[in-house]
């Protein structure tokens, strides 16, 4: 492993610092149990906070969110049990042609290759999902599950878990809708046949920390992203204000919310999808599980009416999430450029 693979080393303007700055401005915690709480006492002061987090940095943290701890060890651990196994293994429940869930080895982030390995599963059972906008929708065949039959409570483990992060997941929606303006509810609707993935993501140790990344530089497609990393750090968030490379410092058991494209469409710009990547090191592996809350496949993503005036008029046009969602490269949901619809 001495050398270096080309396939993996970053342009010289994406290489990281290894050193990180000194930060003295740190991603928020937010504290969830007054939202989750059925007092609801500092409800507006969490909505306030989660609304200030979407402007600034596009990802805040919760706590006392309302996962339990033993659910996430439970994942955490099967998902080790299984990125240790022989690749033999991984490789017989690996994304193919048919298959675009399930394990693969190499994932590209803007042509240049990650430094992890990948398990996919669609949270909802695929086969409920209504087809999407054309009933001869190809792509939708094949968004099959698929799952090792080792370590044996694998499958139980991440579905039992996903369960509990959707909830988190409404929960968050409403926070989020909330800090907007708008009715709680306003957008659960388009989630009804939810489309979401949870992914396990493995970072081995890379002998080449200062030339590769775990993950290259992108911005998040979907509503929400939900993230679990442990306690080894590598995730980094570009700041809003200087482009800086913002490290999110681990916080035990609590989770990393970023709002994603659609959000960025949906509050016309007020809350930006923004670019984060995730730097390796040299000694430690790292683990970490990111829940993407997809909508139904057939939702029309537009900037939410209620939220737009003669000042502020519609900045993207609409797009189909499910045609969109079948039509990039099925395993890699970074590829949504929002310029793309900008009008
Ligand atoms: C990602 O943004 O795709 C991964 C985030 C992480 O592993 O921390
Ligand atoms: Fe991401």
């Amino acid at each position: 492993m001495g050398e270096v693979d080309p396939a993996f080393v970053q342009a010289a303007e994406h290489r990281p610092k290894l050193k990180p700055v000194e930060v003295a401005d740190e991603i928020p915690v937010i504290d969830l149990s007054d939202f989750l709480n059925p007092h609801h006492k500092n409800t507006q002061q969490v909505i306030s906070d989660v609304g200030s987090s979407c402007e600034k940095w596009g990802f805040f943290q919760v706590v006392n969110h309302g996962v339990p701890a033993e659910l996430r060890r439970k994942v955490e651990a099967v998902a080790k049990k299984f990125f240790d196994g022989p690749l033999e293994e991984k490789r017989k429940v690996k994304r193919d042609e048919v298959n675009a869930m399930g394990y693969y080895e190499s994932e590209h982030t803007k042509n240049v290759r990650d430094w992890k390995e990948v398990f996919d599963y669609l949270v909802q059972d695929p086969t409920q999902i209504p087809a999407s906008h054309e009933p001869d929708d190809k792509e939708l065949r094949i968004l099959t599950n698929q799952w090792p039959l080792f370590p044996a409570d694998f499958r139980e483990a991440c579905e039992e878990y996903a369960r509990e992060v959707e909830k988190l997941a409404y929960k968050l929606l409403e926070l989020i809708s909330l800090s907007l303006g708008l009715p709680a509810n306003r957008l659960n609707g388009y989630f009804k046949d939810q489309t979401s993935i949870l992914r396990l993501n493995h970072y081995p140790p890379c002998p080449f920390p200062h030339l590769a990344l775990g993950v290259g530089h992108h911005k998040d497609a979907g509503a929400l992203t939900i993230l679990a990393q442990d306690d080894v750090g590598g995730l980094e968030v570009r700041r809003k204000s200087d482009g800086e490379w913002i490290p999110v410092t681990p916080t035990p058991d609590a989770y990393i919310i970023n709002v994603g494209d659609m959000f960025q469409v949906w509050s016309n710009d007020k809350y930006e999808s923004v670019e984060h990547r995730v730097v390796v090191n040299s000694t430690k592996e790292r683990f970490s599980i990111p829940f993407f809350f997809f909508p139904s496949h057939y939702t029309i993503v537009k900037p939410l009416e209620e939220l737009l005036n003669e000042q502020s008029p519609a900045k993207y046009r609409e797009y189909n999430w499910g045609k969109f969602f079948a039509t990039r490269n099925r395993s890699d949901f970074k590829k949504l450029d929002v310029e793309n619809i900008q009008i």
